[in-house]
C-alpha cells in the first residue's frame, strides 16, 4: 500500500508529495507542526494540540490555511488513507512559497500545509515501556523561544543523535544553570527520594507538552504531590524514578541517566501507574 500524504488540498502518494524549493519551511525552517496520537483510529487530545498549534501560528503570525472543521477532517482522512490505528499524525504549516527574502512575503502568500500518518511498532513500545529508557543530558543550545512548537529543530536533531551514538534513547537538555529544561523530543521528569513528581514549569525555555499537561491534570486529581519548577542534573541522578512524556510515546520510564541507574535501575511504579491509566484520563476524538 503506498502510503498517502495531505498536500496543499491534495492527497497524494507520499512520493508524489513534494514542497518548492523555495517553501519558507525549506529555506528559513519558517513553519510549525503538531504530533498527535492515533489510538484505534481517533485522535487523543486534539483540542489541546489545536489550541497549541493556533498560538504557535499567532505567535509568529502565520495564517491559518483553514478552519478548525476543514482541519479536523484533514487530519481524519490522513489518518483513515494510512490506515492507521495505533500511531500519530503529523500536520505541519508554513509561512508558503515565495522568493527568497528573510522578511515575510508579501500579504496574501498562502501558508503550505502537509500531513502524514503512520503507525507505530506497538509491541516494540511496550517492550520499550517494560525496560525502560537510557537518556544521556547535553547543553541546551537551543533559540529562547522553544515554547513555539517551530519546525526550527537543529539543535534536538544533534541532541538526539548524541544520545543515539551513546547507546541512548533520549537527551536531556541542561541549561546554562545546571537545569534539565526537557528533553529534545519530549518534557523530562523525575520522582524525588519523598516521592515528589517535579517538572520544568512553563516558559519560553520550555514546550508546553501536551501529554505533560494530561499528566498533571492526572496528579491534580489523584491528589498526588507535584512541583512545577526546574530540577539539576544531580537531582536527576540521585532521584527515585525518572520518566519522559510526549504524545507519540506517552509516558515512558527513564532507568538510567548518562550511565548512572535511576532508583534501583527499573522502570518506577508512578511512571508505570501513569502509562497504564493515561488513555482514561486523555481526550478521545
Ligand atoms: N515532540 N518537548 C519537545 C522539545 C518536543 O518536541 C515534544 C514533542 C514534547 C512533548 O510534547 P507533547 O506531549 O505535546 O507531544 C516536549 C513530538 C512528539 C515530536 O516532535 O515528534
Amino acid at each position: 500500500m503506498s502510503r498517502i500524504a495531505y498536500i496543499n488540498g491534495r492527497y497524494l502518494p507520499r512520493s508524489a508529495a513534494k514542497v518548492s524549493v523555495e517553501d519558507r519551511g525549506f529555506q528559513f525552517a519558517d513553519g510549525v507542526y503538531e504530533v498527535c496520537e492515533v489510538r484505534g483510529g481517533r485522535l487523543i487530545d486534539e483540542r489541546r494540540h489545536m489550541a497549541r498549534l493556533d498560538r504557535s501560528l499567532n505567535e509568529l503570525r502565520i495564517a491559518r490555511p483553514m478552519s478548525p472543521a476543514a482541519l479536523a477532517i484533514v487530519l481524519r482522512e490522513t489518518v483513515r488513507l494510512n490506515r492507521v490505528r495505533d500511531g500519530i499524525v503529523y500536520l505541519q504549516i508554513t509561512r508558503g512559497e515565495a522568493r527568497r527574502d528573510f522578511a515575510f512575503p508579501p500579504g496574501g502568500t498562502t501558508p503550505s500545509m502537509v500531513a502524514m500518518a503512520r503507525s507505530t511498532d506497538v509491541v516494540g513500545l511496550e517492550q520499550l515501556a517494560a525496560d525502560g529508557i537510557a537518556v544521556v543530558t547535553v547543553p541546551d543550545i537551543r533559540w529562547s523561544r522553544v515554547d513555539i512548537k517551530s519546525v526550527a529543530l537543529l539543535p534536538n536533531v544533534l541532541a538526539k543523535q548524541a544520545a543515539r551514538d551513546r547507546d541512548a534513547r533520549e537527551a536531556w537538555l541542561v541549561d546554562a544553570h545546571g537545569r534539565v529544561t526537557e528533553g529534545a523530543s519530549s518534557n523530562a521528569w523525575i520522582v524525588s527520594r519523598d516521592g515528589k513528581l517535579i517538572t520544568h514549569p512553563l516558559g519560553r525555555d520550555i514546550l508546553a507538552g501536551i501529554t505533560r499537561s494530561v499528566v498533571i491534570d492526572v496528579l491534580k486529581v489523584q491528589g498526588l504531590a507535584f512541583e512545577e519548577r526546574a530540577f539539576s542534573v544531580e537531582e536527576a541522578y540521585a532521584a527515585r524514578e525518572a520518566f519522559v512524556t510526549s504524545a507519540s510515546q506517552t509516558v515512558l520510564p527513564v532507568v538510567s541517566i548518562d550511565g548512572r541507574p535511576v532508583g534501583n535501575g527499573a522502570p518506577g511504579l508512578v511512571a508505570g501507574a501513569l502509562r497504564r491509566d493515561y488513555h482514561r484520563h486523555a481526550e478521545i476524538a
